[in-house]
């Protein structure tokens, strides 16, 4: 071999060489491809539903089930019995109240937007702040609220004992009396059935490629690329079950009005947080962990069925999901904690077209149908 021969062939070797380098570098910056094959843990894909996660010691039974709907409709749990969960959590509603601020207990004024419940039961935490570990744990909070149902527990389990039906179905469904921890369980169990069927998101994952329109596809590719929502918005209901601080803005009234400024200091009271009253805006899961990094971060929501849950954000900032691609398209808002996953991004008018088609293609084509039960009356015939 001459040596120009050796160098020519030391050329090409390192071309070689330089070319896989280049192909590897591609292969790992290159978008992940939204398929259900690929969805090992912790990686960052869009999923196809899974079935509801069930928690071995609450068991879904139908009559447990049943129950738990009765539960759910049932004023009476409220201090007042003017306030079921169903009047902010409204199946005509999308699970929620369609309006910016939940209804609260006559009296006061609330200072969050209520959050469906509908695939509650996928998330990982409750509560806009995550403060509740499972829907178990949640169901008690609001009864007892002062802003929600303000409700003593001991009076409620006496006043439900007073109406034959619930104490027979505690004895047929958990083989006890009335009880908190048990009203939980079933409430709980009621809300695993309040999920997503399987959609056309589902079937294009699964393999079916003409479940989606080509707008919509396309606006997929846009979700898990350029736009990078996926960055936070991933598995089977798009949610990582995080925390993250987005710089939502701050809306009017929680400025303004005394009674949701009072509630604010309250729920900071509430929450040992230290020198409440300085507390000017939510700090969302800061006041639960006391830890400054944590202020202004939100849970990520689930994305799916957004047709029906309108406003949204933790404090129903935008009443359409023109008005979130907009803020996300900005980057998201100014908060000196946002999250550097959030970069500003431009598309096209076909693009915005595009990636708004896809979320509209994350909701059912019609709401999910939970009729009301005919309540139960007391030992007096009463309701
Ligand atoms: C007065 C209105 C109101 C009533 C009544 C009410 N809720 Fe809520 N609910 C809310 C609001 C507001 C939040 C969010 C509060 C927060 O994050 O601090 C919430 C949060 C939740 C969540 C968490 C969802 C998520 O994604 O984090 C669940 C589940 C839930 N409620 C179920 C119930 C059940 C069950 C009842 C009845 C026992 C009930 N709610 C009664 C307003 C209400
Ligand atoms: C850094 C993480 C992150 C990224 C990236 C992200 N989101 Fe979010 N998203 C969140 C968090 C956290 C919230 C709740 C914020 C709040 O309530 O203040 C949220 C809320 C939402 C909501 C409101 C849902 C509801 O029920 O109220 C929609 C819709 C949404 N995001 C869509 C998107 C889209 C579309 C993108 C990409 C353009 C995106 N998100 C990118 C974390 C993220």
């Amino acid at each position: 071999m001459t040596s120009r021969q050796t160098n020519r062939s030391r050329c090409l070797a390192l071309a070689l060489t330089t070319a896989a380098i280049m192909t590897l570098i591609a292969l790992i910056a290159a978008p992940q491809p939204a398929s259900a094959e690929n969805k090992a843990a912790g990686e960052k894909t869009l999923q196809p539903l899974l079935p509801v996660p069930i928690p071995p010691d609450n068991p879904q039974t139908e009559a447990k089930v049943e129950l738990g709907r009765m539960l759910y409709f049932d004023p009476r749990l409220s201090g007042d019995s003017s306030i079921a969960c169903a009047k902010c959590h409204d199946p005509a509603k999308g699970f929620s109240n369609g309006l910016q601020m939940s209804d609260a207990y006559p009296g006061t004024k609330h200072w969050r937007h209520v959050p469906t419940v509908l695939n509650a039961a996928y998330l990982k935490h409750q509560f806009w702040d995550g403060r509740a570990p499972s829907l178990e744990a949640q169901a008690v909070g609001p009864i007892a609220a002062p802003i929600e149902m303000n409700q003593n527990y001991t009076h409620l389990v006496e006043k439900l004992s007073g109406i034959p039906y619930y104490v027979e179905q505690f004895k047929k469904v958990f083989n006890s009396d009335v009880n908190m921890d048990n009203l939980a369980r079933a409430i709980a169990a009621f809300e695993r059935t309040i999920v997503s069927k399987p959609g056309r998101v589902d079937r294009y994952l699964n393999g079916d490629k003409s479940a989606l329109k080509e707008s919509e596809v396309r606006g997929m590719a846009l979700f898990t690329g350029k736009a990078n929502c996926i960055a936070c918005h991933h598995g089977p209901v798009l949610s990582d079950g995080e925390f993250h601080t987005t710089g939502v803005p701050e809306i009017e009234p929680l400025k303004t009005e005394t009674d949701r400024i009072a509630t604010r200091h309250f729920f900071a009271t509430d929450q040992k947080y230290p020198n409440p009253r300085s507390v000017d805006a939510d700090y969302g899961r800061e006041l639960i962990t006391k830890s400054a990094a944590d202020r202004g971060r939100f849970k990520t929501p689930g994305l799916r069925e957004l047709k029906w849950t309108a406003p949204y954000m933790h404090n129903g900032a935008f009443e359409t999901l023109e008005e979130v691609i907009e803020f996300y398209s900005k980057g998201g808002g100014n908060h000196p904690n946002k999250d550097p996953l959030l970069k500003p991004f431009k598309l096209t008018d076909q693009e915005f077209e595009d990636l708004l088609s896809f979320l509209e293609a994350l909701s059912s084509p019609e709401p999910l149908k939970v009729t009301k039960p005919e309540l139960p009356k007391k030992v007096d015939g009463t309701l």
